[in-house]
């Protein structure tokens, strides 16, 4: 038989997995202990006719519920957020200002319920560039892409073709990891797209990887799936340059789907043979 202990970590596994990771109250509210004649109570009400004395009478209609006065919330729209950071982002002139300045951006909802900002992880001056399309849990608690399983998939992906951290720079287009680690609305997508466009620009690297459909299609603009996307050379426009992009799977795609492996080792060795041929501006 489970001891409590056990039962109780497999319980929390079980919601890990399901991406229930976020605390929605201050206090746990056990609906199990709720009775059935609690919860039914206000159903019953709102259905059982009322006694007479209780009925407003035509003559003395019922006092109009208490207005509350909430402050006025400080609405922005997503288009407005996305403007506003479209400005701020270009006025970022290095990737630490361009870090500071996401460090307090309010425009995103996603920072309210993320641990913390993911920016980059290794170098900055390194020849590749990859790009993601979210921190998951384990980005989310270290603070950096890419540190989680597909991340140590990654590291492989990468080792076979020489590289490692030290010589690849690696951010997502969104720098917050959404809650339960749910896809990134087109909205907060808009929003961080000046952001990784201005990072890119900055690192201003020889090569950008793709990582996965979402990041190829934010990117590079393109409307095919990464099947479809992956392995074909195109044009990365910084705004000052035109760099060399690859669209290859998302490591999280991989482990799920082992068989795509020999189609990203591909994508590797024309990375690899890109680098070798391109001198470009890090050379
Ligand atoms: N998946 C991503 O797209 N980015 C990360 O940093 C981790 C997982």
């Amino acid at each position: 038989m489970l001891s409590d202990h056990e039962t109780l970590a497999d319980i929390l596994a079980f919601h890990l997995e399901a991406g229930v990771d976020v605390a929605l109250g201050e206090e746990p509210v056990d609906r199990f202990s709720e009775s059935a004649a609690e919860k039914a109570a206000p159903r019953a009400r709102a259905a059982a006719p009322q006694p007479a004395a209780d009925r407003p009478s035509p003559a003395r209609p019922a006092p109009p519920p208490a207005r509350v006065e909430l402050p006025a919330p400080d609405l922005v729209t997503p288009d407005q957020a996305a403007s506003e950071a479209r400005e701020a982002a270009t006025t970022a002139p290095t990737l630490e200002a361009l870090q500071a300045l996401l460090e307090s951006f309010e425009g995103c909802s996603l920072k309210h319920t993320a641990t913390r900002l993911v920016f980059a992880d290794g170098n900055p001056q390194a020849r590749v560039m990859l790009v993601g399309e979210a921190p998951g849990r384990d980005e989310d608690i270290e603070g950096k892409p890419f540190v989680g399983r597909s991340g140590k998939l990654l590291d492989r992906m990468l080792g076979a073709i020489g590289i490692d951290r030290t010589s690849a720079y690696i951010a997502n287009v969104v720098p917050w990891r959404p809650p339960g680690n749910r896809t990134p609305t087109p909205q907060e997508t808009a929003i961080c797209l000046p952001f990784i466009r201005r990072q890119i620009e900055l690192a201003n690297p020889d090569i950008l990887v793709c990582l996965g459909g979402p990041s190829a299609q934010t990117l590079l603009g393109i409307k095919d799936g990464i099947t479809k996307a992956r392995g074909r050379w195109m044009d990365y426009h910084t705004g000052t340059r035109v760099i060399p992009a690859l669209a290859t799977f998302h490591p999280a795609y991989l482990l799920r789907t082992p068989l795509g492996k020999r189609m990203a080792w591909r994508d590797m060795l024309a990375v690899q043979q890109k680098l070798a041929e391109t001198p470009g501006e890090k050379g």
